[in-house]
């Protein structure tokens, strides 16, 4: 094997709750741990916040949202500050790709080649929206002017999970700092570093005090408080479709706009007219990515019966040769799950599958001694109805199904509850345009998977989400249209 070049460890520096441009602890004087996944050792303590620093942060937002030092600023210097702070994580890439892969056990040649690249360009994308955000005139009946204005939604509430923290700030800060919004976010329990350290380099670039706050803290508790709060406007999540359940029925009582985007058990299908090693690589990618952890994982793989054997002879190969192993060597391909109850998941739906009478042909076991790795496991011979078929794994597991013809697979893509992605491989392009037409489905990849782009909507149909995240569709959850009619004599 060649020479190991191992990144080094980062500084911990913010680890407390971020309200109006101060770093506070919680009220409660709680913290809880963050660890490294690798090893799971503990890396830090921080701020456990619940509805009194929520609360606060409220306030705050609300006063910088009332006030409006951020939405009545010159728009265009809005997108300069946005610009500012993209230059700032640029800047601090290195740091920052090793903050991410301390807290969330992520591959750091994946942090810096994908997390840290994708943030930086989504910021950017925003940016240069602030200035550009404007109504229509209307003609009406009689001798009225008609024109509508595009405000800012107000105060946001944005709840984040833990694969992609990160991306996920950039995702939720990039549309609601464009539009003029104020920010509460609470990032993930299992991952909060990186986005503190965000708020920091926000607040560096000039944004005012109390248009990002972050409350660190748990779902049921600091989350919950978020979702009730009067004082918040619209609330974005991102994470498993129960906890939108919950958020959608704690969020009537103030009617507050929601967008969800969830999970998926998202189809990828093989012709047996495709490129078969092109196919092979980017199935693999698109399951195996980010340990698996991904909404868009291509966990149900069709391939068409006559190619089966030499496609799947493919994927084994691969996953024989996946580096496995410590998250901050260079060389490595594949890292620990972000945590104990996420690998504990994964693990018993790897016996269900053995236990359903799916073979399985790599993996299937964890990974080492120490920490949360599991072998990469491909599972063939997988029907519809079994659970590893249905369920949402979010790990490294592979479910190969076959099929025969077209019209039986676009029944079978279909028939889940999820809808957020697909993919087909095939050289024959009416069919791969049949299959973009007819799959139910937020995002259609025709021969490539997990391309994703600041300027391409993704979000979910059916159960896996409401609204859109990312491009112009991304920034109109964040804007209240206003009507103004204007008597002429
Ligand atoms: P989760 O949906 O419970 O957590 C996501 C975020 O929601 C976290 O910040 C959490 O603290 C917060 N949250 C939890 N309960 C809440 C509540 N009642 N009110 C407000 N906020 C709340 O997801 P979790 O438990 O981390 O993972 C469970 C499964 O969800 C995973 O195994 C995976 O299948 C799926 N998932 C999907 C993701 C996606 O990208 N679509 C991301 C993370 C998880
Ligand atoms: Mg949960």
């Amino acid at each position: 094997m060649a020479t190991a070049e191992i990144v080094d460890r980062p500084t911990i520096r913010q680890t407390q709750c971020f309200i109006g441009g101060e770093w506070i602890p919680a009220e409660s004087g709680n913290t809880f741990e963050t660890i490294h996944p690798a090893t799971g050792e503990v890396i830090a303590q921080v701020a456990e916040g619940d509805e009194a620093d929520v609360n606060k942060a409220v306030t705050a937002a609300r006063k910088a949202f009332d006030e409006g030092p951020w939405r009545q600023m010159d728009a265009r210097e809005r997108g300069e500050i946005m610009h500012r702070l993209a230059d700032l994580i640029e800047a601090e890439m290195e740091e920052l790709a090793a903050l991410e892969t301390l807290d969330n056990g992520k591959p750091i040649s994946d942090s810096l080649a994908a997390d840290l690249p994708l943030t930086i360009d989504c910021l950017r994308y925003y940016a240069g929206y602030a200035d550009k955000i404007h109504g229509q005139t209307i003609p009406v009946r009689g001798n009225y002017f008609t024109y509508t204005k595009k405000e800012p939604v107000g105060v946001v509430g944005q709840i984040i999970p833990w694969n992609f923290p990160m991306l996920m700030v950039a995702w939720k800060w990039g549309p609601a700092l464009a539009a003029g919004c104020t920010i509460v976010m609470k990032p993930a329990e299992q991952t909060p570093l990186t986005c503190l350290r965000m708020a920091r380099l926000a607040q560096k670039a000039g944004i005012p005090d109390g248009v990002i706050n972050v409350v660190p803290g748990f779902g049921p508790t600091a989350g919950a408080a978020i979702v009730k709060h009067p004082g918040i406007d619209k609330v974005a999540f991102t994470g498993e479709y129960k906890t939108a359940q919950t958020i959608m029925a704690d969020a009537s009582q103030t009617l507050k706009r929601l967008t969800f985007e969830l999970g998926g058990k998202s189809p990828n299908v093989v012709f047996n007219d495709a490129d078969l090693d092109a196919a092979a690589a980017g199935s693999h990618f698109g399951l195996y990515f980010n340990q698996g952890q991904c909404c868009c994982a291509g966990s149900r793989l069709f391939v068409q019966e006559d190619v089966h054997d030499e496609f799947v002879a493919k994927l084994v190969a691969m996953n024989q040769t996946r580096v496995v192993g410590d998250p901050f060597d260079k060389a490595t391909q594949q890292g620990p799950q972000v945590d104990q109850a996420q690998f504990d998941k994964i693990l018993k739906y790897i016996d269900i599958g053995k236990n359903e009478g799916a073979q399985c042909l790599t993996g299937g076991a964890r990974h080492g001694e120490e920490g949360f790795f599991i072998e990469p496991t491909l599972f063939d011979g997988v029907t519809d109805q079994m659970q590893i078929a249905t369920d949402e794994i979010f790990g490294p597991v592979m479910s190969i199904l076959t099929f025969k013809d077209t019209e039986d697979l676009i029944q079978r893509a279909n028939n889940t509850f999820y809808g957020l992605a697909a993919a087909v491989w095939s050289r024959d392009i009416g069919k791969a345009h049949l299959l973009a037409d007819r799959v139910r489905a937020g995002t259609v990849w025709v021969n490539c998977y997990d391309v994703f782009d600041a300027a391409a909507p993704f979000g979910g149909f059916k159960m896996s989400g409401i609204g859109r995240e990312l491009g112009e569709e991304g920034l109109k959850n964040y804007l209240e249209i206003k009507t103004v009619t204007v008597a002429l004599d």
